[in-house]
């Protein structure tokens, strides 16, 4: 039995809550908010929690064996590393941290605790994404070219982050997941309506080594919500439409061939427009799969899905994205 605490009861808290409450191989002994109000929400909907308005009630808490954090961006670099170092494992929510460098901290001093460090990029437990992981892994796309995301609607706007980093690690970690390419730089604009400097409406472009390129459109001023990814390969194209209540993903047996007469010197495009199939997914709820997949790795000291180097990726992108986008769209480079 994996003993919890939880740091954060705002909107998302909520579904970690109730996902860890429900798990059989999981306790949540103590729930932290620094706002009482949200604590006595919780304990409305489950009267024997514990909670408390101060965060060292669960890093001194020897009855504590994980953290989960779900307080905004700029308090899980903090919270973390504490928690870390009073030798607990951290599940952290997306964005993992406000820097790389921050990232790249936690996860040195995850290795020197001997704990576990995994970040909530709930989507890599979706049954869409396993299913495109799964296509990709087969060779049935063929090479990949291109993915495109979009993700816009009238959105939340937040305070402390911009359009990007709150709604493009989504994206970015799938990104990552599925292609396990390590890209070369970023050209990203975006502006801000709220006159507060934080970007509402964003495009972001990541360049690799091998013509391989992925695009993301973020919005929280659309009035239309849009939830959809495309990845483009060379046999095949997969379609992921979140906004489909069950046919998420349509996988298109469409292509161009490419090829040069020589007499001639000239392009030739053969287009080829074939089936369009609808595979079966996984339709269980992804936060469940992914704080089943936290547990499963403390007791088996293995590596999760949602990993803290896959968090690391998705903040250098976002570093290097918010770089560019102050240069207007000028490319940056990414270290690793
Ligand atoms: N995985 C997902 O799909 C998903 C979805 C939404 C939000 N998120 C992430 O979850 C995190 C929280 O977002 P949210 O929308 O729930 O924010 P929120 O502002 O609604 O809630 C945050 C809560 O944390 C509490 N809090 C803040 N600092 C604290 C501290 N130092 N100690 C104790 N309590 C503290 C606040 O009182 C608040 O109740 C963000 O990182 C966000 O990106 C993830």
């Amino acid at each position: 039995m994996i003993r919890i605490a939880q740091i954060g009861y705002g909107y998302w808290g909520p579904n970690l809550l109730r996902n860890f409450m429900s798990l059989g191989n999981a306790k949540v002994e103590i729930l932290v908010d620094s706002q009482i109000e949200r604590l006595n929400q919780a304990v409305g909907l489950f009267p024997s929690l514990k909670t408390s308005i101060i965060a060292d009630d669960a890093f001194n808490n020897t009855d504590v064996d994980a953290v989960v954090i779900a307080t905004p961006v700029f308090t899980h670099y903090e919270l973390a590393k504490r928690a870390l170092l009073a030798g607990k494992h951290v599940l952290l929510e997306k964005p993992m941290t406000a820097t790389v460098d921050q990232a790249k901290e936690l996860i040195d001093i995850a290795l020197q605790k001997g704990k576990l460090l995994m970040v909530d990029h709930t989507f890599l437990y979706t049954g869409a994404v396993e299913k495109m992981k799964e296509l990709k892994d087969q060779g049935a796309l063929g090479e990949l070219k291109y993915f495109d995301s979009t993700r816009i609607n009238l959105g939340l706007i937040q305070q402390d982050v911009n359009v990007l980093w709150d709604l493009a690690p989504h994206d970015i970690s799938v990104l990552d997941y599925l292609t396990n390419e390590q890209p070369v730089s970023v050209n990203a604009t975006g502006v801000s309506h709220i006159h507060n400097g934080i970007e509402n409406v964003a495009y972001l472009t990541v360049n690799y080594q091998n013509n391989f390129i992925a695009h993301f459109n973020c919005s929280w001023s659309s009035p239309v919500k849009i939830r959809m990814m495309l990845l483009g390969g060379s046999e095949k194209m997969v379609v992921f439409n979140d906004m489909e209540p069950t046919e998420k993903i349509k996988v298109y047996d469409t292509a161009h061939n490419v090829s040069t007469l020589e007499e001639k010197q000239k392009v030739m495009i053969d287009y080829r427009v074939g089936d369009v199939y609808v595979p079966k997914i996984e339709l269980a709820e992804p936060l469940r799969k992914l704080a089943l997949d936290f547990i499963h790795c403390i007791e088996n000291n293995t590596e999760p899905r949602a990993s803290a180097i896959g968090g690391l990726s998705t903040i250098r992108i976002l570093e290097a994205a918010q770089q560019s986008i102050k240069q207007s769209g000028k490319e940056v480079k990414i270290e690793i």
